[in-house]
């Protein structure tokens, strides 16, 4: 089968550049998996930190070689082409999506790959195969963000990075639980970020979005964008009853670099001291993760309906991968880019 890879350990800013096709063996679904026939993937900036070390600032260092190539991607839609022994609540020709584990390995940028059925949903008919692969990781992360958030129909929220993969995801769930959104993202995304829900928007390049709000308050902040500005901006606007949800923390964009060992140390202490003390005086600062189970995005996401607006979608070829990711890298796509897969 085609599959994407990439054949060494890379440096931060080698992963385009290391994409190449190659032909593999399809892999055979062990205990608890299902062999999938994929139609789409889609690219997360955690592909690109994966592949290039820096994930969770550099815990996790893939070992690709020329004997073993790495294909990236984590997020997987198709049809189901048979069936590990042991699982239960799928057959062959099932349509699911689903995402898989964040070791470097073999991903989802192929023709075929191996899905854990416990982290496989089956794809709504209302879906296509490119809007269920934007959904994984994105919609996910956003519904457990959400989760966290806790808010009320009729509160405020205010979500930074909101035209983002994840931000596109969380603003329009709260639209949907009747929660009352600001949008902060650059001016080319507003019209983007107003029809996806949001009341208000705050365009980020005009200056810092709390001072541009004035005395407004908002009940929860959640930030997509991380780094101490953006903190320091959302405390400026939050209710001391409010919450700080951030999904990156003190570092913007963390996995840009590689920060070692001492940085993650430090950069744990930080978010432990910041949610512990925030119990005591508030508002609260709560870290939202991607969270373990499904369950969140079929509920939240895949029930309502809600679709992640589409960027762009490439064909699983080189050159047009390479380009893609180069988008994602760069922080400026609206919504997802997704890969699609030809049948055949
Ligand atoms: N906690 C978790 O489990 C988890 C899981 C997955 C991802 N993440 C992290 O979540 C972050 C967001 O991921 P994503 O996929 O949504 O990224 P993305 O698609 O690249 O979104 C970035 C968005 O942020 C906006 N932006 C850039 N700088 C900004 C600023 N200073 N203020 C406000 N908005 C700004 C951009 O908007 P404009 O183009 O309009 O400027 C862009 O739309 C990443 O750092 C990722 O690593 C966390």
């Amino acid at each position: 089968m085609k599959a994407l890879c990439y054949t060494r350990p890379l440096e931060i800013g080698e992963f385009e550049s290391a994409l190449e096709m190659q032909d593999v063996s399809i892999p055979e679904p062990t205990e608890g998996q299902l062999l999938v026939r994929m139609r789409a993937s889609s690219i997360n900036i955690d592909d690109i930190h994966i592949a290039e070390g820096t994930f969770l600032g550099g815990m996790q260092k893939s070992r690709a070689s020329k004997e073993q190539p790495s294909t990236p991607g984590v997020d997987v839609a198709g049809v189901v082409e048979k069936l590990g022994a042991n699982v239960s609540g799928f057959a062959v020709g099932d349509e699911v999506l689903g995402i898989l584990g964040p070791k470097p390995g073999r991903g989802a940028w192929a023709e075929y790959c191996c899905l854990s059925a416990v982290m496989a949903l089956k794809k709504p008919a209302a879906y296509s195969f490119a809007e269920a692969a934007a959904c994984g990781v994105a919609g996910k992360t956003a519904a457990n963000a959400v989760t966290s958030a806790a808010l009320q129909p009729g509160q405020t929220a205010l979500v930074v990075g909101a035209s983002g993969g994840i931000g596109s995801f969380i603003v329009q769930i709260l639209k949907h639980q009747g929660v009352r959104v600001i949008g902060v993202c650059s001016g080319r995304n507003a019209a983007l970020v107003g029809s996806l829900g949001a009341e208000t928007i705050v365009d980020y390049t005009r200056g810092p979005f709390g001072e541009q709000l004035g005395s407004l308050k908002v009940d929860v902040v959640i930030d997509c964008v991380g780094g101490r500005d953006v903190e320091q901006q959302g405390l400026r606007v939050l209710n001391r009853q409010g919450r700080f949800v951030t999904l990156v923390g003190p570092h913007s964009f963390i996995g840009e670099t590689r920060i070692g060992t001492s940085g993650i140390i430090g950069y744990l202490a930080y978010v432990s001291r910041r949610s512990m003390l925030s119990r005591i005086a508030g508002p609260r600062y709560l870290m939202a993760g991607i969270g373990r189970s499904l369950e969140s995005l079929q509920k939240l996401v895949l029930d309502n309906g809600i679709k992640p607006p589409i960027d762009r979608e490439v064909p699983l070829e080189t050159e047009a991968v390479r380009d893609a990711v180069a988008h994602v890298r760069s922080h400026r796509a609206s919504g997802k880019v997704v890969i699609t897969i030809a049948q055949g």
